[in-house]
């Protein structure tokens, strides 16, 4: 029996919640850095969307899936965001097997915490991937590759031998690859195919930047894509969003200029928080940078941050204190707050 709408579940908070800051500091919007999310503040560059664009229907000539095709180097379905993904999975597998066990990582995007809980699983969390030896019959494993918010990667290596564990049990690795765009060489992606036990999580909210237009890709398992297909209904994706997704997809020298630009730029902000945290305390991923810290430390940085106009995602349950990137002005402005606030300490 799996129980969905558990009452006592409440909304996972997020960073980009801007509004709150501005409430709380009564600085005005235009004044703020925000670099709570790990959303490139370098995405791609919508052109004007021409006025028959936002006029049409979604199309469902694949065209967006052909682009995805040639991107991922293996089928993907177009889903409104991974979001849409890690909410309806919990309910496909309902569906398939009734409650479920699922192995989550201790600290990750909480909406998956969220959505498995939702709808009546057994939660397992890990500090390490599960072991031969813990693994059960129709187990699930989601790991999150590179992790937000600990920027932990997992080796290649290391989730196939996962994936083989999970297979004569009938279990699935499901892998969230939101934020793996610029070192594709980490990815799983060439190493699956349709009939995989692993369900891949793509998004083009992060490296491309384009949170707003709503696109994701579930790729791996055929019949997880289908089943879902099932479910996501001919507009799920509006055809300005397809249209844009399209060409950010296509466009391959801007995809090469930012495999070179977010990690140098994510390297830059990673020395800069090296001058006021200790080294060992730092982990990066080319789109945020994540510091460990005390419970004390981490409330007083986030808010003194905050009252010179810099707004960070605190995790307080975790200890951990994550920078998205910024241009170069962004960061001399962070270095600049971080130099009083160490001063003012
Ligand atoms: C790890 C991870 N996966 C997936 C998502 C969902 O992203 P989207 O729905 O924009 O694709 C997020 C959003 O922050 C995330 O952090």
């Amino acid at each position: 029996m799996t129980t969905s709408g558990t009452p006592s579940l409440s909304p996972v908070q997020h960073g980009g919640n801007l509004h709150n800051a501005i409430a709380r500091y009564g600085i005005p919007r235009a004044d703020w850095l925000d670099i709570s999310t790990g959303i490139s503040p370098f995405p791609w560059p919508v052109p004007i969307v021409p006025s028959d664009v936002w006029q049409r229907l979604p199309e469902q000539d694949g065209a967006l899936e052909q682009a995805a095709r040639q991107y991922y180097g293996t089928d993907a379905l177009a889903v409104p965001g991974s979001q849409w993904a890690i909410q309806q999975l919990p309910a496909l597998f309902s569906r398939r097997r009734g409650a479920t066990r699922v192995w989550l990582p201790q600290e990750c995007y909480e909406e998956y915490r969220y959505w498995w809980q939702f709808h009546g699983h057994v939660l397992q969390h890990y500090a390490a991937l599960p072991t031969q030896e813990q693994l059960q019959e129709r187990d699930i494993v989601i790991v999150l590759n590179p992790n937000n918010p600990s920027a932990h990667y997992h080796a290649v290596t290391e989730l196939q031998a996962l994936a083989q564990r999970l297979q004569p049990l009938d279990g699935f690795l499901i892998l969230d690859e939101a934020f793996m765009d610029a070192t594709p060489t980490q990815s799983l992606l060439p190493h699956i195919n349709a009939d995989t036990n692993v369900i891949l999580l793509r998004s083009l909210g992060k490296f491309f930047g384009l949170a707003g237009i709503r696109t994701g890709f579930v790729c791996g398992n055929r019949k997880v894509q289908e089943e879902l297909r099932r479910v996501l209904g001919p507009w799920a994706i509006s055809h300005p969003a397809q249209w844009i997704a399209i060409q950010a997809l296509q466009d391959e020298s801007w995809q090469h200029a930012m495999r070179q630009l977010l990690p140098a730029q994510s390297q830059r902000l990673a020395n800069l928080l090296a001058r006021h945290f200790p080294a060992d305390c730092i982990s990066a991923t080319p789109l945020f940078v994540t510091v460990s810290l005390t419970p004390e430390s981490l409330t007083h940085w986030q808010d003194q941050l905050a009252r010179h106009g810099i707004w960070t995602r605190c995790f307080m349950q975790w200890g951990k204190l994550r920078f998205g990137l910024a241009d170069d002005a962004g960061l001399a402005r962070l270095e600049q707050a971080l130099e009083r606030c160490a001063a003012d300490e």
